[in-house]
């Protein structure tokens, strides 16, 4: 068990996921090989994939007062995640529509519902939680208010903000400032940046906007960081992936865990690395999470 706590400020979401054999074209109508449901949310995925790595983890976040949103908060609550502040509204729980292609590639649709009801007074309200984490870890499926409200705080309470700018959008300029790693993919990164295919001009700009760390997810090219730690690139594990989603989530959340042990930054981004890989091998969000021992194996034996 890691003795330092994360915490997690995001979304909780029901997936509805159709397998297809190609991504559907705009008007084109096509038969699912299988559908299924599952938890998942950008923030309630990091927050698992972040307990399952053995860290104590607890979360700020909203589902709807409903069956669907009582039976996610349960789940959480059963990984063993501290979920006092994840709080019932009359909006539906969020939900995203998911499809994967043969290949494991997917498209999203994403439905907020009551993570949109996520606000700063309720971010006051558990305020007790940052003050007793070590790292706070946001994305962008609640409002941005809340997100620049939670990392400003967050920094008062001088603890280390993980951003992972998903889904992609432009961020207010005075976020930056809160940020010590933001971890965008590279449609992010040029949806922040508007610098197409150079990643190192692009993380660059980034750092002048005030972020102390830039680490790139660059899929099955590894990822980039530049910053404060210095420059790195990390080559990527070789695996057959079958599912991508919550691929990024993983990576996240291992960054978080591998920042609370004492570790060099290039083992921290292997292990991100190794973490986000493994998650493509299996179907799903939460289903695809790995723990500590399947890790640990995996990287031992490549
Ligand atoms: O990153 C994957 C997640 O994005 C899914 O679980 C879905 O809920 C969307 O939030």
């Amino acid at each position: 068990m890691i003795s330092l706590e994360i915490l997690v400020i995001g979304s909780i979401n029901i997936d509805y996921v159709s397998t297809v054999e190609e991504l559907p074209r705009k008007g084109e109508t096509l038969h699912a090989n299988s559908f299924e449901d599952s938890a998942g949310g950008k923030g309630a995925n990091q927050a698992v994939a972040a307990r399952r790595l053995g860290a104590e983890v607890s979360m700020i976040g909203a589902v709807g007062n409903d069956v669907i949103g009582k039976k996610l908060k349960e789940s959480l609550e059963k990984e063993g995640i501290d979920t006092s502040c994840i709080n019932a509204v009359d909006v539906p729980t969020g939900n995203a529509l998911i499809t994967v292609d043969k290949n494991g590639d997917n498209t999203i649709v994403v439905y907020s519902g009551a993570n949109f009801q996520l606000d700063n007074k309720w971010i006051d309200d558990s305020e007790r939680l940052i003050e007793r984490s070590d790292i706070v870890v946001l994305q962008l499926e609640i409002p941005m208010e809340t997100v620049m409200y939670s990392a400003k705080l967050a920094k008062k309470h001088n603890k280390i903000v993980i951003l992972n700018p998903a889904p992609a959008k432009e961020l207010p300029e005075e976020i930056y400032s809160y940020i010590d790693y933001i971890t965008p993919n590279e449609t992010e990164l040029y949806k922040l940046t508007g610098i197409e295919e150079n990643v190192e001009m692009a993380s660059k700009e980034l750092l002048d906007r005030g972020a102390k760390n830039i680490v790139v997810t660059l899929g099955e090219k590894g990822c980039y960081c530049l910053g404060k730690v210095g420059e790195y690139r990390v080559d990527s594990f070789r695996v057959e992936a079958i599912d991508t989603t919550a691929a990024g989530d993983s990576f996240n959340a291992a960054l978080a865990v591998a920042l609370c042990e004492n570790k060099s930054i290039e083992d921290i981004l292997k292990f991100a690395n190794a973490v986000g890989a493994l998650t493509t091998t299996k179907k799903g969000a939460q289903t695809s999470l790995p723990c500590m021992q399947e890790v640990n194996e995996f990287i031992s034996k490549k």
